[in-house]
């Protein structure tokens, strides 16, 4: 289903004459892609490796980064922008795009009542130095139209760009940034994870190869390192999250790659091992879907004495929907929110 908000800015957008930029994050689904083609003098920015990789096989010029404008190198007529989940961009999108637009230019921004878009309007307002053109849809949809006049202090944006350390484990700095869901913690689920995989370690040897599916700023893979891994391959389809993991690579001397995809589709090797705490949702994606691709990517880059850990919500049924790609499916831990198993081939 595509998301309202988004479609309502499209056929706005439509209507705008000039140099178009679209900011799209994981609200852009194919249909809604499939739509843009028509548009002129449009330019997609996203932080998302699938869009990024749908908008170019559909020749509609795309850059893929960490929402950073200033990599268009130009200014736009109108700049559009569905907010986002998390506060901290949608301040340091608004705080760009000021910086953007040509002298009589404007920013499009819609979204949800229960997204807090009246407050981020009345912020960009404030930063902008302008009333904005407020324009109503169903659902208790905004959108609304502003022009920059005279800019005042930049929206709080958490130091957008900058990469922190958050926490520390097995003697190790963890180092992480805004613009990634649970960018600031430790992901309960894959503690559990990283315990299973370490009993298993101690049991047999650490695996000389892994691939961490949807590696986020990287915990799984400074774990295995520290437990003996000596080559890893880290995948992910989020811009923030291979920024920061690539911090942890390099600060720990990390024999890794990290490589922007979707579900490690355009990685055609096999690992030793495998390690994964999938998304449960995207955008408009069922949950079973989107479990049942990664697991599907799980075996596709596992080596057939391979073995793979996934952890999940305890709602995910992985032991029905294992047995269609591995022939072993282990519980291996099992607590009130999460299940770990241990899959092989
Ligand atoms: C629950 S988080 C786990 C992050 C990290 N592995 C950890 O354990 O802390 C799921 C990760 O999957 C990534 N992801 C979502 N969709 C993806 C896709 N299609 N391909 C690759 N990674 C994806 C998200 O960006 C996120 O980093």
């Amino acid at each position: 289903m595509t998301d309202p908000a988004l479609e309502f800015l499209c056929e706005a957008l439509s209507n705008y004459p000039g140099k178009r930029l679209l900011i799209a994050d994981e609200h852009l689904d194919s249909t809604l892609l499939l739509s843009l083609k028509a548009m002129e003098n449009l330019t997609l920015l996203s932080n998302r490796f699938d869009v990024h990789q749908a908008a170019t096989a559909n020749n509609i010029p795309c850059i893929f980064n960490d929402m950073d404008l200033t990599e268009t190198d130009t200014t736009y007529d109108v700049i559009a922008y569905r907010v986002s989940k998390e506060k901290a961009i949608v301040h340091h999108v608004i705080n760009q795009s000021a910086q953007h637009l040509n002298p009589k230019g404007c920013l499009l921004m819609c979204g949800f009542k229960n997204e807090g878009i009246k407050t981020y309007i009345s912020k960009a307002e404030q930063y902008f130095g302008c009333k904005a053109d407020v324009s109503k849809g169903e659902r208790q949809l905004k959108l609304a139209e502003l022009h920059p006049v005279q800019l005042d202090e930049p929206l709080d944006d958490r130091d957008y760009q900058a990469i922190i350390v958050i926490g520390e484990q097995r003697q190790h700095e963890l180092l992480s940034k805004p613009g990634q869901y649970g960018w600031n913690k430790i992901d309960k689920g894959s503690e559990q994870l990283i315990s299973a995989f370490a009993e298993h370690v101690e049991q047999t040897e650490p695996p000389s190869t892994l691939l961490d599916l949807g590696c986020g700023y990287g915990y799984l893979s400074v774990m295995a390192w520290a437990l003996g891994v000596k080559h890893i391959v880290a995948t992910d389809n989020n811009a923030a999250a291979l920024a920061s993991c690539r911090q942890n690579i390099q600060r720990h001397n990390i024999d890794a790659e990290v490589i922007a995809d979707d579900c490690a589709g355009g990685i055609h090797h096999q690992y030793d091992a495998v390690l994964c705490n999938p998304p449960f949702h995207k955008g408009f994606d069922t949950e079973k879907d989107l479990t049942e691709k990664f697991l599907r990517s799980a075996r596709n880059h596992l080596k057939n004495d391979g073995v793979a850990f996934v952890v999940v919500n305890q709602f995910i049924p992985v032991e029905t929907l294992a047995p269609a790609f591995f022939k072993s499916t282990e519980l291996v831990f099992r607590d009130k929110s999460f299940k770990v198993f241990k899959l092989s081939s």
